[in-house]
């Protein structure tokens, strides 16, 4: 993993902005007022900011001063923002800071800015680039950023807990990222159970314990790989004893070839993001331990390659899940539902969850009918589907809200199975959460997110380089702090 910008914060000191050897980051007004910290550059640079906010700049104007003469600054950066500008125009504040910068230390002089956490959750979730497998070692330098304000403590208090989401997106990036020969299944369990670190309870179901189990389902997607599948168990008990957990299931196929209904050899390669799901229920996680969230989630993961070889299951073949339904695999790169469909079973059996998430890059449909900017959202559950849309919506994560329906369902009837794992073209990722609502116990809120479409992208996205984007990862964890997190009395 590149190690991420370490943040300091200090209270402002005017003669450190002349000294200090790296970028100097200033914010002005659109009325062009100037802040102590730009009075200050304005005057070293013999006036040069005035000149600069005089010629016009609009909130969200960023400028550079290149050669900042009479500063030991390597450039300077002029940003504009309004007084009362938004979460999303801070965090906008902070990426461009984050493009800028290259590889250079930055003092960021934010004043009196009271969401100025927001710049550096933008800059800190821009400053990402996964270089573990470049031979390169200047790559792979720490870089620092020191935020310079009059309270200090009060910006470092808000932004800790925002720089925790964003190390827990970074986790689920470098998971994406990873090839597939060095994230084997394995691996993956123990990168999980090295979170144990963090105050998380981890453990591993290995396939003997999930025959016993009768997940039939999940070990017939695995089975034709020499990479033992697993389910991993990762336990958050921040809340209250008794209160039942939010649960988190996750798609974690370290690779899909598809198995014997082979995807063709073109893009082969990107199906190392196929678990997805998995990372971002990890780097979630990952999120709520280190910002030691005052709520009860557990996170389950299914891990299994698919893979094709003499002992694959084949198209026709008929496997038994773990809640007891017999399913026709008529398609056997339709893999995900049947790993999610027993961790699903055995996550509401083993907890009887208050509400179960589930998130997969299950079906290439979903990027058909969304494209890139939206993930697929399936629920049985207005409410809790209403609060997750909000969460995903205040954290500028794109979710959009799909149908469920009977006759959806009924495209998956079986002539000699309960089931059958694929239900034809039309409609493609309806029919798939139509086979996980299947799984879902009477009683239990549920969302499905079909994340195939924004999980790993070609193009840079506002907070990511292109790869992999840790979609989920903030609307998750504020999800748990709007809906599952005890509020203290006010
Ligand atoms: N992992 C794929 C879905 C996928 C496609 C993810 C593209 C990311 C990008 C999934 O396992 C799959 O192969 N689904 C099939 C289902 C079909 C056989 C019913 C698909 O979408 O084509
Ligand atoms: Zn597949
Ligand atoms: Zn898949």
């Amino acid at each position: 993993m590149v190690k991420p910008v370490t943040f300091t914060f200090e209270e402002t000191n005017i003669d450190e902005i002349s000294t200090f050897a790296g970028r100097v980051a200033i914010f002005v007004t659109p009325d062009g007022k100037l802040d102590p910290a730009a009075r200050r550059v304005n005057r070293l640079t013999k006036g040069a900011i005035a000149r600069l906010v005089e010629a016009g700049v609009k909130a969200g104007d960023a400028r550079v001063l290149a050669y900042p003469v009479g500063m030991a600054a390597e450039a300077v950066d002029v940003i504009c923002l309004d007084k009362r500008a938004s979460i999303e125009e801070n965090r906008a504040a902070g990426v461009a800071l984050a493009k800028a910068r290259g590889k250079v230390a930055v003092l960021v002089c934010a004043g009196n800015n009271n969401k100025a956490a927001q710049i550096v959750l933008g800059l800190a979730l821009r400053d990402y680039e996964f270089t573990d497998h470049k031979t390169d070692e200047a790559l792979a330098d720490t870089r620092s950023v020191t935020v310079m304000s009059t309270k200090p403590s009060e910006i470092e208090e808000n932004a800790r807990p925002l720089l925790a989401v964003a190390e827990g997106a970074f986790f689920t990036r470098d998971l994406v990222n990873e090839p597939a020969n060095v994230l084997t299944t394995t691996e993956f369990a123990d990168r999980l159970v090295a979170m144990k670190d963090l105050g998380l309870e981890v453990e591993v179901l290995e396939e003997d314990k999930l025959a016993e189990l009768g997940m039939g389902a999940l070990l017939s997607v695995g089975q034709g790989s020499d990479s033992p599948s697993k389910v991993v168990v990762m336990k958050w008990m921040g809340g209250e004893t008794d209160a039942a957990p939010l649960a988190l299931i996750g798609k974690g196929v370290v690779f899909d070839t598809g198995g014997i209904s082979l995807k063709p050899a073109a893009g082969m390669e990107d199906m190392t993001m196929d678990m997805g799901g998995a990372g971002v229920v990890a780097g979630a996680m990952r999120a709520l331990a280190l910002r030691k969230a005052k709520a009860n989630v557990v996170g389950l993961v299914g891990l299994v390659e698919n893979m094709p070889s003499g002992n694959a299951t084949r198209p026709g073949d008929v496997v038994t899940s773990m809640k007891g339904d017999t399913i026709e695999v008529i398609n056997t790169d339709a893999e995900g539902r049947l790993v999610l469909c027993d961790v699903m079973h055995y996550a509401q059996e083993t907890f009887k969850p208050a509400g179960m998430i589930d998130l997969a890059t299950l079906t290439g449909a979903v990027i058909i009918g969304l494209g890139h900017e939206n993930a697929g959202v399936f629920s049985n559950d207005d409410g809790l589907c209403n609060k997750f849309l909000k969460a995903a919506n205040a954290e500028g994560e794109g979710a959009w809200r799909m149908p469920l329906g009977k006759a959806y369902a009924d495209q998956l009837k079986s002539s000699i199975a309960d089931v059958k794992n694929v239900g034809g073209r039309p409609a493609g990722s309806i029919t798939a959460a139509e086979f996980l609502h299947r799984f879902v116990q009477e009683g239990t809120p549920w969302i499905h997110l079909d994340i195939a479409g924004v999980a790993h992208v070609k193009a840079e996205t506002t907070y990511a380089p292109k790869g992999a984007t840790g979609w989920g990862v903030l609307a998750l964890s504020r999800l748990v702090e709007d809906a599952f997190e005890a509020k203290e009395e006010e």
